[in-house]
């Protein structure tokens, strides 16, 4: 490879690490809704959410406003950049099919503004200043940047993990599960509902992409309530970034998501893996990955190892492990890194 290719790879490689860290910690989205009635200060054409999100926390002082909200319009891929959360002024925050309302929530740390704004916040009372930051291709050089990692704290307890969304699996590979038990998806609006059947049923609207009327619906995962019998069907717009899905814990609901695997893997098709948020496993690892971006790569990685029967996913980092759970629960111990997940790989 020349060195040109591997430079871009970096480069693109950070630019991915990076948004996926502006969007997990400086933002607090709300899917399906826009502003009405407010001016943007800025317009972006032809870019990804990341790239708007990227764009609000990194660019937008340039021009002398801040920004404090952020709203995505997926069909069109463009966004609209706010000075204040889009209840200022008399804008309002509106249903809004296809859109997506970011919040900022933190300019802090990593989150910080690598520009101070000179007209400030439209909002806030305050005009937060960047302290002696240095910048050098946008990466804040200041000592106190290192504080970075610690996660903004949204005011609920939460978990996230990355996923691939998925409607179908392609010839050569079989359909599975990833299955939270106890947990709801944070709340965001269905494409379809299906009331008064178990969870079975729903997951088979779920397998055949199709709604209550029978018509397609593509589904990527359900979240489902044991006590109303409500099947909720969703597509990746559920998804944080489109990757990300967001789980709170709930007492008798269920959140079950779709992965793809390799036709020849031992497990057989319709598998459910159970994944366990907020836990770790105090066994001895067999191998260690640091580089996965998805939950369903870390799981793949497992099947095709021999002795592998489960893993713990944090961050970008996957550890495969020989520890059968069902029989050595007493090995799961509460996880330091907020968003780690346990799969039980064992099928
Ligand atoms: C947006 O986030 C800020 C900071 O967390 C909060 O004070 C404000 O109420 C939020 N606005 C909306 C509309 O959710
Ligand atoms: C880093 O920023 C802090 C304030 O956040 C400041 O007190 C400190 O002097 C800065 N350090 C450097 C090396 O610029």
């Amino acid at each position: 490879m020349s060195k040109i290719t591997i430079f871009l790879i970096f480069v693109v490689f950070y630019k991915v690490i990076n948004a996926a860290n502006f969007a997990t910690q400086c933002f607090l989205p709300t899917f399906h809704r826009g502003i009405s009635n407010a001016s943007p200060i800025a317009e972006l054409w032809n870019v990804g959410p990341f790239d708007c999100l990227m764009y609000c926390i990194v660019n937008a002082g340039k021009t002398g406003d801040g920004c404090a909200s952020v709203v995505y319009h997926r069909r069109f891929s463009t966004c609209q950049l706010y000075g204040h959360d889009g209840t200022f002024d008399g804008a309002k925050i509106v249903f809004a099919t296809g859109h997506d309302y970011y919040n900022r929530t933190s300019y802090e740390g990593i989150c910080q503004d690598r520009h101070t704004p000179s007209r400030g916040y439209a909002q806030r009372q305050k005009h937060p200043k960047v302290h002696g930051v240095k910048l050098q291709n946008g990466i804040a050089l200041n000592s106190s940047s290192q504080k970075v990692s610690t996660p903004f704290n949204y005011p609920k307890a939460y978990y996230l993990y990355a996923n691939e969304p998925k409607g179908e699996c392609s010839r050569r590979q079989k359909l599975g599960y990833f299955v939270l038990k106890d947990f709801e998806l944070t709340r965001t609006a269905p494409v379809a509902k299906v009331n008064g059947i178990d969870r079975f049923a729903c997951l088979n609207y779920c397998a055949q992409n199709i709604n209550a009327h029978g018509d397609f619906s593509r589904c990527v995962l359900i979240s489902y309530d044991a006590r109303t019998e409500e099947c909720q069907l969703h597509d990746e717009s559920a998804k944080e970034a489109a990757l990300f899905t967001r789980i709170e814990p709930k007492e008798y609901t269920l959140v079950a998501e779709k992965f793809c695997f390799d036709k020849s893997l031992r497990c057989p098709a319709e598998t459910h893996l159970r994944v366990i948020a907020g836990q770790e496993i105090n066994d001895r690892p067999l191998h260690t990955f640091t580089h996965f971006e998805t939950l369903n790569e870390c799981t793949n990685a497992c099947f095709e190892h021999p002795y592998c029967k489960a893993v713990v996913m944090q961050a970008n980092t996957c550890t495969l492990y020989p520890t059968i759970l069902s029989s050595n629960l007493e090995l799961l111990r509460p996880a330091s890194g907020r968003n780690t997940v346990v799969v039980d790989c064992k099928c």
